[in-house]
């Protein structure tokens, strides 16, 4: 399919997470030399840097075939037992979002990465009786936004931990240039550059960026992306110099005009501009907190004179 192969296939095409790819080359090495399933693996980061990707890559590599699900798609037991029941030996399970399992589907999922088994309860009251049902070894590729919020006993059964983090503008650049070339678009090196720089750190955004500006290169140009069309577009997206959107804007001048600079609490600062407090946080606030733009003290964010120098405000007298 076209979208697909615009992702990575495998650990060499992949650009980036250096420390993640190394390690996880050597234990798919290890594991295929032994001919055994690769061990549970949870990856954890801010969204868009690569974690579907890089279980696809993972079953890809270990050659078997990548099953897709999600936290909030499994609610009950059963969800859960349909879709392990389905796995072929060594297939990779991947469940985004995991941190958003209910605890009474997380408990069936233990003794499933632990011993490959599953246990159900048949009929109610008196006459319940509970039946082990072997299940095919399978690797568990599990991902999340927020590594804290998943329980410890879940957390404990992965062999394998790996953070994301955000890419330099090197490896952006790297991915622009690459996904460009597998859309076809010709782009000009200080093309690629200018789009990886306001894609705060982001491959999903990045491609994202990629795929508005060769629209405009094509409708208002000749197809090319040269840098003048790669920062018109960039203008017209309200993509700022940093990559920061209206609402990254919303979210650091909402501090700014309404609470002096804080440090303002984060659901005042949500009730504020009007976003859910768990967007802000999983989505928004890690990138600003790595730029520097956003501090998180015990009595709320703080907004830092580096993000007043970013608008051209003056830093308010204490
Ligand atoms: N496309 C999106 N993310 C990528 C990555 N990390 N490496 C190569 N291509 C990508």
């Amino acid at each position: 399919e076209f979208e697909y192969s615009l992702r990575p296939q495998t650990l060499r095409q992949y650009i980036g997470q250096d420390k993640v790819k190394h390690n996880l080359e050597v234990f798919i090495e290890a594991a295929k030399l032994r001919e055994e399933t690769l061990d549970h693996v949870l990856l954890y980061g801010p969204p868009g840097l690569g974690k579907t990707t890089l279980a696809n890559i993972i079953a890809n590599e270990m050659g078997v075939e990548m099953r897709a699900t999600s936290g909030p798609a499994i609610e009950r037991p059963g969800d859960l037992a349909a879709v392990l029941t389905a796995l072929q030996p060594g297939d990779v399970l991947f469940i985004d979002e995991i941190h958003r399992l209910p605890r009474t589907v997380e408990e069936v999922l233990y003794p499933a990465m632990e011993d490959f088994c599953l246990d159900i309860v048949i009929g109610k009251g008196p006459t319940a009786r509970s039946v082990r049902l072997d299940l095919p070894p399978f690797t568990l590729v599990g991902a999340t936004t927020r590594a804290g919020s998943l329980s410890a006993p879940l957390r404990d059964r992965f062999g394998v931990l790996s953070r994301l983090e955000y890419y330099t503008m090197e490896q952006l650049t790297q991915i622009v240039t690459r996904t460009a070339d597998v859309l076809g678009v010709e782009i000009a090196p200080q093309a690629a550059v200018e789009t990886a720089r306001r894609s705060r750190g982001t491959p999903r955004i990045a491609n994202r960026l990629l795929r508005r500006v060769r629209d405009f290169a094509q409708v208002r140009g000749n197809g090319r992306i040269d840098l003048e069309i790669a920062k018109t577009a960039l203008e017209l997206l309200q993509v700022d110099q940093l990559g920061l959107d209206h609402i990254d804007h919303k979210l650091l001048l909402g501090i700014i005009e309404k609470f002096r600079g804080g440090p303002a609490g984060l659901e005042t600062v949500a009730a504020t501009i009007g976003e859910e407090a768990q967007t802000i946080e999983d989505v928004y606030e890690p990138y600003l907190l790595q730029i520097g733009f956003l501090q998180r003290t015990p009595r709320g964010r703080i907004v830092t004179p580096l993000a007043y120098e970013h608008f051209g405000l003056e830093v308010p007298k204490a």
